[in-house]
């Protein structure tokens, strides 16, 4: 791959960061189950059917955005990216930036309120609400948060020093996607491994989806597995789309701690 520009997205970038979250998350189980899906979406067949997941994808942008994160994105080379010594008009019209992976990022001791109106509201939520229901909103806000919890806690006596250490205070990934025809060619192992190492002495958690991302975020950060949980057990399938008694969907407690053990 060329070289890749990181940088810091804006509001102005979460369009089409949210196109690329598309792509990639379309078989994620947890949004599946989050947006209740009835069946698997094919938006070559109808566009329509990414709705709900292109709401939830913005919403967790914006309200990332608005809690104090840290999107993160790598980009193919643009003007942005050329130094300005170098820079000529002919070079700064002609190239068209294009943001290729993002991972959005909540520093230690800042975390998206579940129970702040206003937030919810300027990040779309109604819109949110509107395409996922009264079922997903209750999902996502009702049951998801205390089985997390839980897992955190259950994390925690697991660990020797868990009783000094809190997963807030840790900075938290959210979400991370590359555009599909990118995979596999280093993008988000670079723009992981740049922003740890430019938050030295800090520690790391994630919630992981899948087994793929499980597997990556162990592989190439050393991400330790602590626990696992499940949401929608009994009328879920593995894949987040309804099946009675189904296993629900299994998430990866994650944590990457800093060199002091401060967490
Ligand atoms: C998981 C995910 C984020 C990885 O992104 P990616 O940009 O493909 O990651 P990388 O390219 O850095 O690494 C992926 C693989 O490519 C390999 N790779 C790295 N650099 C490479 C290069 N220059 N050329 C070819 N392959 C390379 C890596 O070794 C890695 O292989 P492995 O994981 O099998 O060991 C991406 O698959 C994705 O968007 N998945 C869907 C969403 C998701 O699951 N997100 C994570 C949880 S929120």
């Amino acid at each position: 791959m060329h070289s890749v520009c990181l940088r810091e997205a804006q509001p102005q970038d979460f369009a089409q960061i949210a196109e690329i979250g598309i792509a990639a998350m379309i078989e994620d189980p947890l949004l599946a189950y989050f947006e209740c899906r009835a069946s698997p979406i094919n938006p070559k067949e109808n566009p329509e059917h990414t709705r709900a997941l292109s709401s939830y994808i913005q919403f967790t942008l914006y309200s990332s955005w608005y809690a104090g994160g840290v999107i993160k994105v790598a980009c193919a080379p643009s003007a942005h990216c050329i130094e300005p010594s170098t820079r000529t008009s002919l070079n700064q019209e002609s190239v068209e930036e294009r943001i290729l992976a993002a991972a959005i990022w909540m520093p230690p001791r800042k975390r998206v309120s579940n129970f702040d109106p206003f937030t919810l509201l300027r990040s779309g939520g109604v819109s949110l609400a509107q395409n996922v229901g009264m079922a997903g909103l209750s999902r996502r806000w009702i049951e998801y948060p205390p089985i997390v919890e839980h897992s955190w806690k259950q994390a925690q006596w697991a660990l020797e020093d868990g009783k000094n250490w809190s997963p807030l205070d840790t900075w938290s990934l959210t979400m991370a996607f590359t555009e599909p025809a990118y995979q596999g060619r280093g993008l988000m192992t670079t723009l992981i491994r740049d922003w740890i190492s430019s938050v030295p002495g800090e520690g790391f958690t994630l919630q992981a989806s899948t087994t793929r991302a499980r597997d990556f975020f162990y592989r190439h950060f050393g991400f330790e597995l602590l626990d696992r949980c499940k949401v929608g057990v009994g009328h879920a399938s593995a894949k987040g789309l309804p099946e009675t008694k189904g296993p629900g969907v299994e998430l990866f407690t994650m944590l990457k701690r800093n060199v002091e053990r401060k967490c």
